[in-house]
């Protein structure tokens, strides 16, 4: 089992042994190395915490991830992943110089440095995915979010958008930002599967699991 969760703690089989990514506690059960997932670093152990019940992550999935910054979650993802692979998307060089190292340590992840609303011009990097994950906390990430989908995504696959109200519209309440992106993502032909709030890790933040209805 790639994920531990026990008491309140969640962490990922480590598959670099030893090393740790952000500061991490690392710990053994039954000769098992875990990393702990930090709820307060990472959205998506946040979801999981508060009731996501599937991380539609396997063993062998493909997965885009959209603004993977240094790369806290995607660590994660590729411990879960581990036979899979990852395309991290970034648009900071700063980040990105720290990604390359960790992509240098973890053969699964691959990163490209490329801005989300644009995914034509990296096209011919990504290959079909089994989840496109979308954490680019900007104002128009959901549009980015659908072009990626509509482009990358396989019949069979998910999308995972952590949507930030504040990053959307900050004089809106939180409740209202949400309804609006759920609505432009059902218009554009995705079924929402999942609705999970982040608080008391991240305030105003929503995580919706989304399917394409092909
Ligand atoms: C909230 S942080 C991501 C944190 C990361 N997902 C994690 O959990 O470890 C958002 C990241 O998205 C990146 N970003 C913002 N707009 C982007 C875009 N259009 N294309 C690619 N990356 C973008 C930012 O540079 C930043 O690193």
């Amino acid at each position: 089992m790639s994920i531990y969760i026990k008491d309140g703690i969640i962490a990922t089989e480590n598959i670099v042994l030893g090393k740790r990514v952000y500061g991490e506690q690392l710990f053994e059960k039954e000769s098992i190395e875990y990393r702990q997932w930090n709820p307060n670093r990472s959205k998506l152990a946040a979801a999981y915490l508060n009731g996501l019940k599937e991380l539609k992550i396997q063993e062998n999935s493909k997965i885009l991830y959209l603004g993977a910054s240094t790369g806290t979650t995607v660590s994660h993802i590729s411990d879960i992943a581990k036979k899979g692979s990852i395309y991290a998307l970034e648009f900071s060089p700063v980040s990105m110089r720290k990604l390359v190292r960790l992509c240098e340590k973890r053969p699964n992840i691959g990163p490209i440095l490329g801005d989300a609303t644009k995914p034509k011009i990296y096209f011919n990097l990504v290959s079909k995915v089994d989840l496109v994950y979308c954490d680019v906390a900007q104002p128009n990430q959901t549009d980015a979010f659908i072009k990626n989908m509509n482009l990358f995504l396989k019949e069979d696959g998910f999308g995972i958008i952590m949507i930030k109200s504040r990053s959307i519209d900050v004089n809106q309440k939180p409740q209202k930002i949400f309804k609006q992106e759920e609505k432009k993502l059902k218009e554009k032909g995705f079924k929402i599967v999942e609705k999970v709030k982040l608080e008391p890790y991240e305030k105003d933040h929503i995580c919706f699991v989304v399917e394409k209805i092909f």
